[in-house]
């Protein structure tokens, strides 16, 4: 397939189901998650921070992490990608759905409504005792760990770690989505994480076709109808939506 094939196709589907990772928020300046990370949390690696086990052991350090990240994520804006994708919903109608691992809450942002976060949202907390899910204070008045607002037990990010399963409505809701999609989106993920990085493969198995949209080669490439190999504002520009 070529670029003006894999516009037609986009064009003419009446069901699209896009999967975005990281590199759909670098343009907002949000570092992705496999980037290396910089000052005091250099010398960490991500994968060392969102586990139930460092969790454990160190909670005071992870929460500071995810407190920072939210600081970020709070001052950032939502970028053309984001926007270009709350478009095509726009455009499709029921036909659209977005499954996201970002947590950093910019789809939203920018008008994305059919959507379910697979990896949570670092603006919410979720009681260890009583599960109740709730946003955090403004950055400039946040302290964690956050109190649960119910059972004042202590609070924890409201995200998906290494080891811990997704939420189960939600990744159902999003493998229906990509096996009748006649094209999904595969856009800004390094896919290594599954079940995630495995939807495309739903949209394949359906005789659908799936396209990436990604400056680098990935492990889905070798299997996507087309790749548009740029970021992702030009990349979905690039394919008229
Ligand atoms: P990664 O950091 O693994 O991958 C980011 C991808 O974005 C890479 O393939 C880059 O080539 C690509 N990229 C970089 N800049 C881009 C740009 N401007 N436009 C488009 N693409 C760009 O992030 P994810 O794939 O999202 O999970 O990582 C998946 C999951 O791994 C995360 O949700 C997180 C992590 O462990 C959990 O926390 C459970």
């Amino acid at each position: 397939m070529n670029l003006s094939e894999a516009r037609t196709a986009l064009q003419k589907a009446r069901r699209v189901a896009v999967l975005t990772g990281a590199g759909v928020s670098a343009e907002s300046g949000i570092p992705t998650f496999r980037d290396a990370q910089t000052g005091h949390w250099a010398r960490f690696r991500p994968e060392d921070l969102a586990s139930p086990e460092a969790y454990r052991r160190d909670p005071e350090t992870v929460w500071q992490w995810y407190a920072g990240r939210y600081a970020d994520v709070t001052r950032a804006q939502p970028n053309e990608a984001h926007r270009l994708l709350a478009r095509l919903e726009r455009a499709k109608g029921e036909g659209f759905f977005l499954a996201t691992q970002n947590v950093d809450g910019l789809h939203q942002r920018a008008g994305s409504q059919r959507l379910v976060e697979l990896h949570g949202n670092l603006t919410h907390a979720r009681c260890e005792t009583c599960g109740t899910v709730a946003p955090l204070p403004a950055p400039d008045d946040f302290t964690p760990p956050p109190i649960c607002p119910v059972c004042a037990a202590r609070m924890r990010p409201h995200i998906v770690w290494f080891g811990e399963y997704l939420p189960e409505r939600a990744l159902e809701a999003a493998t229906r989505a990509f096996q009748e999609a006649d094209v999904a989106l595969i856009v800004g993920t390094s896919a290594v994480v599954y079940p995630a990085a495995g939807l495309a493969f739903e949209t394949l198995r359906k005789g659908g076709v799936v396209i990436e949209v990604n400056p680098e080669e990935t492990d889905l490439t070798p299997y996507m109808s087309f790749g548009v190999r740029d970021v992702a504002s030009r990349g979905l520009a690039a394919l008229h939506i």
